[in-house]
């Protein structure tokens, strides 16, 4: 994943480019690190093991002058995170350095080249190989480095955003992108270059996003010139940004994901605003309005996607069968891309994304297109690698999110397959125009009923203090609430690192009931629907061999209160959208363990935000 940041203008470009780090270091943050070009043309790059708190630390002794740099957050993928793979790297003779986002597959054949030519390493990470790459192209071509670049990344097979600078040239930066983001921020007189635009946006809204093998040269008092891999010139095409400096910032609360779960009454708003009229009778998603035949002649829905969005996936395929009676698959995107999948062109697939820049959808994406199936992205984040990659497809609208641990974005994913489904069932007549609308009721409702959950937080953190040291936990789930379950339970392992596994209720009497004992917790959720009365006989099961129970109820629930050791009560909701409230408790649930275990909720270990590679 990595975090990039390039400045070049009239500003000191140390200032700009930490803040810009700050704010990508959700990309990762295995190491940080910074190259800056000195008034007296010097190249110095300054970098450091952790995070880029770290970074700044260790620069405070040195001299950060210079209106031109480039800087980085890593997540490593080649070497461990240590001091001497942290990027940038030099070349050899240490003229140039380079950042890079992303994995440069044949990074071995390369170096071999080099090592042929006697060339030494000091990292074992496939960037210092680009990068002294490009040297030795530059030298043994004659080329400057904009050419060099162009030739070197002919030879590259792999993913990459990077940015190079060059001793003696302060006016410069070179960049280039494939498959992995890059965005350009153009201002007054000053350039600015990033992952993504939060970096960008307090300077200027202005930007252009860099292509797949387009090299971007970013030259001080020039316009920006954009030219690819075979030497074509393009057109910068210029984008207004949408996003206000105000989303990126806490806003008072002790953490991103605090912030990010309390918004969700307000995200869910903005996601159907709209979408569904104000009478609340009718849903408009034009994405599907504007290829109704695809819609009403599919006869199949395949839906890709990761980790979460994979969850949200889960729960669109019910929402699909069920209203629209059109069958639906859902492909984890990293099995998808390398099993040779049956695609025909009358699919549909749908990509779930909420950076829409996850390596491995992207790739299922471009499977997809190959075997000219018509492919609808549902992502948050506008302008990403997905979105751009899909036919059509919907915005989340949830705002950005800067937690690793995903909540908005769930529940903006869920609600715009809820509205998808409601959509292709209308047009295809699968559903009686009075559930219809009264289901856009109980869609509308969502957000107050999501407050209302909310207002619990007091009585889950308490709840939080009693397990804050359980080894392992189980989560149980059945029908829509099955992927509800799965998501509770990534929730906690990638936050507080405890063990956690979801199960649908059902399938605990196949296996898993063995793990219950006294110090097993297990949390059912257990709202009214149809198959509420078997859900209370999986708990009595639970509750037979002595395990702790934490159950999900529908408010004024008596049953399930008397059997649990704990409940938490969640309003009244149509079971098609059950997961969207169910969801919230135990997102509370998981941070409130983690922050009594002193664990860095925003930035868990070993994970990064957008996962652009492999
Ligand atoms: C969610 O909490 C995760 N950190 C992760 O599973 C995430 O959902 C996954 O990497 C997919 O990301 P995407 O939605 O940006 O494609
Ligand atoms: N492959 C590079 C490294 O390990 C970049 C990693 C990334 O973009 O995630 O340093």
């Amino acid at each position: 994943m990595c975090g990039i940041v390039g400045y070049i203008g009239k500003r000191d470009a140390y200032p700009v480019l930490i803040k810009g780090l700050h704010r990508l270091e959700y990309r990762g943050y295995d190491s940080a690190g910074v190259a800056l070009i000195s008034e007296d043309k010097e190249l110095h790059v300054y970098k450091t093991k952790g995070k880029v708190a770290n970074l700044e630390q260790m620069v405070s002794q040195h001299d950060v002058s210079g209106t031109v740099g480039i800087a980085h957050t890593r997540w490593a993928t080649h070497g461990e995170p240590n001091d001497v793979n942290a990027h940038p790297h030099y070349s050899q003779s240490e003229s140039l350095a380079l950042i890079h986002n992303g994995i440069i597959e044949n990074y071995m054949l390369l170096k071999q080249v080099l090592l042929d030519n006697g060339y030494t390493f000091r990292s074992c990470t496939d960037t210092e190989v680009l990068v002294q790459f490009i040297e030795y192209v530059k030298k043994t071509n004659k080329v400057d480095l904009r050419h060099a670049v162009q030739i070197a990344l002919r030879e590259v097979i792999g993913a990459y955003a990077i940015a190079v600078v060059e001793r003696g040239n302060p006016d410069q930066i070179i960049a280039a992108r494939k498959s992995s983001p890059l965005v350009v921020g153009i201002g007054k007189d000053e350039f600015f270059l990033a992952s993504d635009a939060t970096p960008i946006i307090e300077y200027t809204d202005q930007v252009v996003y860099i292509k797949d093998e387009e090299i971007a040269v970013i030259r001080r008092d020039e316009p920006l010139r954009i030219i690819n891999l075979h030497d074509i010139e393009k057109t910068p095409e210029i984008h207004t940004l949408e996003m206000s400096l105000s989303q990126l910032e806490k806003g008072g609360y002790p953490h991103f994901m605090l912030k990010e779960i309390n918004e969700q009454p307000q995200t869910i708003v903005d996601c159907i605003r709209g979408r569904i009229n104000v009478e609340g009778t009718d849903v408009i998603l034009s994405g599907v309005l504007d290829n109704r035949e695809r819609f009403l002649n599919a006869q199949r829905i395949i839906i890709v996607a990761c980790g979460t969005s994979w969850h949200a996936a889960l729960i669109g395929e019910h929402l699909i069968e069920d209203l629209c009676r059109i069958p639906v698959e859902v492909e984890y995107a990293s099995e998808f891309r390398y099993r040779n999948p049956v695609i025909r062109p009358d699919d549909i697939v749908i990509a779930i994304s909420q950076s829409g820049e996850t390596a491995d959808t992207l790739a299922a994406v471009e499977l997809a297109r190959e075997h000219g199936a018509f492919i609808y992205g549902i992502c948050n984040v506008i302008g990403s690698s997905i979105a751009r990659a899909t036919d059509t497809g919907s915005y989340i609208h949830v705002g950005p999110e800067i937690g690793v641990a995903s909540t908005k974005a769930f529940t903006g994913q869920v609600t715009v397959l809820s509205m998808l489904a409601l959509t292709i069932a209308k047009y295809r007549q699968t559903i009686a125009p009075e559930y219809y609308r009264e289901l856009i009721g109980e869609l509308s409702s969502v957000p107050e009923k999501m407050r209302r959950v909310l207002e619990q937080d007091a009585q889950i953190r308490d709840l939080s203090k009693i397990f804050t040291y359980a080894h392992n936990f189980i989560y149980l789930g059945r029908g829509y609430n099955y992927p509800a379950a799965l998501e509770g339970a990534l929730k906690l392992k990638e936050i507080s690192y405890i063990h956690a596994e979801g199960y649908p209720a059902a399938e605990m009497k196949h296996g898993p009931i063995a793990l219950i004992d006294t110090e097993m917790p297990v949390v059912a959720i257990a709202t009214t629907d149809s198959i509420y009365e078997k859900t209370i006989s999986n708990i009595q099961e639970i509750k037979a061999r002595k395990g702790r129970v934490i159950a999900i109820v529908t408010e004024g629930d008596t049953i399930v209160r008397n059997l649990a050791d704990y409940c938490i009560e969640v309003p009244r909701m149509v079971e098609n959208f059950a997961p969207l409230v169910s969801a919230i408790p135990l997102q509370l649930l998981a941070y409130y363990i983690a922050v009594n275990k002193g664990a860095n909720v925003d930035q868990p270990r070993n994970l990064a935000k957008s996962v652009t590679v492999e």
